[in-house]
C-alpha cells in the first residue's frame, strides 16, 4: 500500500472518527462566542461561492428543507450483512470475490423500508435519505448498467423502489444518498490515471443517477459522497448537476461531487455556515453507519436532543442515522432513542421547525431556539425552583412551561430575567422547554453584563 492511500483514508475516516465523539459529548460552546464559521467535514467540499447550476432557483427548491429541520439517514447495503460497518469492504481489505458472494445472502425483508418510514415520521423527522450506492459498488436499485443490484442479487426486489414508496406514504420528502467512489468498479480507482478509464467510469455513474431520477418520479434531495478518486473536473460534476436539474427540477443537492451544490454537509459536528448559506449536520446514533453488531457506543436521547436544538438554533438541519440490521429491521437501540424523541418532538416540534436565527446561546443548562419574538429557552440541566438568564436584552411580555402550560413570574432588572414558579422535578423529558414572549426579538448581551452590573466594595 502506498503512503498516500494511508493519508486520504485517514482523511476520509479518521478524521470523521475523531469528531464523532466530540458531538456526542456536546463540544458545541465554541458556537456561544464566535460567530458561525465555515463547514468543513471529512468529505464536505469547502464553499467557494461560485456561479453554478441551480443558482436561480435555489430559493424555491430549498423552502422545504429549511423548514424541516430533522430528517433520517439510512445506511443500507451489503455490508449490514457483514456486519461490521460501512468501510468493512477497504478497512479489512476484502477479496472482492468473497465480498460479492455476502451481496447472495443480502436478504433484507420486505416492507422493512414501511418500517423505516414509520420511525422516522414518529420520530418528528420530515425527510429520509437512503444508500442507493454505498462506496462497495451494490446497488439497491434496479439498473441496466450492472448485475450487482439487489433485483438480480440477494434481496430480489428494489430496495430503493420500495423506500421511496414507504416515504411517500408516510408524507415525508425522499433523498437518494450516492457515493461517487466505488471500490467494485474495475475503473473505480483506475479513473485517476487512465483517461480511458475515466470516460468509461464517469459515463457508468452519470448513467446511474440518471436511472436514479428518471425512474422513482418526483426525488427531493440528492445527497453525493465521497468524490476520490477524481476532482469536479473529473467527474464533469458541472454537466452531472445539470442533468441532474433537467430530470428533477426540484430537486437540491448537496455538495460533494466537488460542487458547492445548495447545501454544505458537516459530518459528525455541528458547525453552522456563514453569511445564510445552508447546512445540514449528518450524525450516526452510535459510532457507525452502516450497521456494526458490536458498537454500543448510542447517544442518549437527551444528546440527540440538545443536537437538535442546536441545529435548529443555527437554522441548520439535523441528518440522524440509522443502520438497519441485515433483515432491514431497525436495532432496538435505534428504536428506543427515536421514539423518545420523537414523543420530545410532539410537545416541542414547533420550537424546532421552520425556526429563526436564534442570538441568545449563553446558559450552563439550556441551549435556546427563537421564531419571531418567542425564545425558547431548552433546559437540559433542570435546576428546579427558577431558571434565570444573564444579559437579555428584551423584555419579557409572558413566559410559560410548554409542557404543562404553566406560567411562571417574571422578573427583570436590566442584567437578570429571571423566571420562577417552576417545580423542583423538570415537567419534559429529556428537556424541558419554556416559551418567553418578548416585546421584540430577542437578543442577549453577556458583556454588558460583566461589564456594567454593579460590583461590591473590597
Ligand atoms: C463518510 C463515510 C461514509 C458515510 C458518510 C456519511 O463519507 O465515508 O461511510 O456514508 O460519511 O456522511
Amino acid at each position: 500500500m502506498v503512503s498516500s492511500d494511508i493519508t486520504r483514508r485517514m482523511l476520509l475516516k479518521g478524521a470523521s472518527a475523531s469528531l464523532a465523539g466530540l458531538a456526542g459529548v456536546h463540544t458545541l460552546n465554541a458556537l456561544q462566542t464566535q460567530p458561525a464559521a465555515a463547514a468543513q467535514g471529512p468529505s464536505d467540499h469547502p464553499y467557494t461561492g461560485k456561479p453554478q447550476p441551480g443558482d436561480d432557483t435555489r430559493t424555491r427548491r430549498m423552502q422545504w428543507w429549511h423548514e424541516a429541520r430533522f430528517g433520517m439517514f439510512i445506511h443500507f447495503g451489503v455490508y449490514s450483512t457483514i456486519q461490521r460497518h460501512e468501510w468493512v469492504m477497504e478497512d479489512e481489505a476484502i477479496p472482492i470475490a468473497e465480498y460479492t458472494a455476502h451481496a447472495t445472502t443480502f436478504k433484507p425483508q420486505r416492507g422493512c423500508t414501511r418500517a423505516w418510514a414509520k420511525m422516522a415520521k414518529a420520530a418528528g423527522m420530515k425527510y429520509m435519505v437512503l444508500t442507493t450506492k454505498h462506496h462497495e459498488g451494490f446497488c439497491n436499485f434496479h439498473t441496466k448498467l450492472t448485475d450487482y443490484n439487489a433485483v438480480k442479487q440477494g434481496p430480489g426486489f428494489d430496495i430503493v423502489g420500495e423506500y421511496v414508496e414507504s416515504a411517500r406514504a408516510e408524507g415525508l420528502h425522499v433523498g437518494f444518498y450516492y457515493s461517487l467512489m466505488d471500490w467494485h468498479h474495475p475503473d473505480g480507482a483506475l479513473a485517476a490515471t487512465d483517461e480511458a478509464a475515466r470516460r468509461r467510469f464517469v459515463d457508468y455513474t452519470h448513467g446511474l443517477l440518471r436511472e436514479l431520477l428518471s425512474t422513482y418520479g418526483k426525488i427531493d434531495v440528492l445527497w453525493y459522497d465521497v468524490a476520490w478518486p477524481l476532482d469536479a473536473q473529473g467527474w464533469e460534476s458541472e454537466r452531472m448537476n445539470q442533468m441532474v436539474f433537467e430530470l428533477q427540477p426540484d430537486i437540491i443537492v448537496n455538495n460533494r461531487n466537488k460542487l458547492d451544490g445548495d447545501f454544505s454537509t458537516p459530518e459528525q459536528r455541528i458547525v453552522a455556515e456563514s453569511g445564510g448559506r445552508a447546512w445540514e449536520s449528518c450524525m450516526t446514533l452510535n459510532d457507525s453507519w452502516g450497521f456494526q453488531r458490536a458498537d454500543d457506543n448510542w447517544k442518549s436521547s437527551k444528546t440527540v436532543v440538545r443536537n437538535l436544538i442546536t441545529c435548529s438554533r443555527d437554522t441548520g438541519n439535523y441528518l440522524l442515522n440509522i443502520g438497519p440490521r441485515p433483515d432491514g429491521s431497525i436495532p432496538p437501540e435505534s428504536v428506543r432513542i427515536l421514539t423518545e424523541v420523537g414523543q420530545w418532538m410532539q410537545t416541542n416540534g414547533d420550537t424546532i421547525y421552520a425556526s429563526d436565527l436564534c442570538h441568545p446561546r449563553r446558559s450552563n443548562y439550556a441551549t435556546f431556539t427563537r421564531k419571531g419574538n418567542t425564545l425558547y429557552m431548552h433546559v437540559h440541566f433542570w435546576p428546579g425552583e427558577y431558571v434565570a438568564i444573564g444579559g437579555l436584552k428584551k423584555k419579557v411580555v409572558s413566559a410559560r412551561v410548554l409542557k404543562t402550560g404553566r406560567s411562571l413570574q417574571i422578573t427583570q432588572d436590566g442584567f437578570r430575567t429571571k423566571f420562577t414558579g417552576l417545580p423542583m422535578e423538570a415537567p419534559d423529558h429529556p428537556v424541558t422547554t419554556i416559551a418567553i414572549e418578548c416585546d421584540s426579538e430577542p437578543m442577549q448581551d453577556n458583556i454588558y453584563v460583566r461589564t456594567n452590573k454593579p460590583r461590591g466594595g473590597v
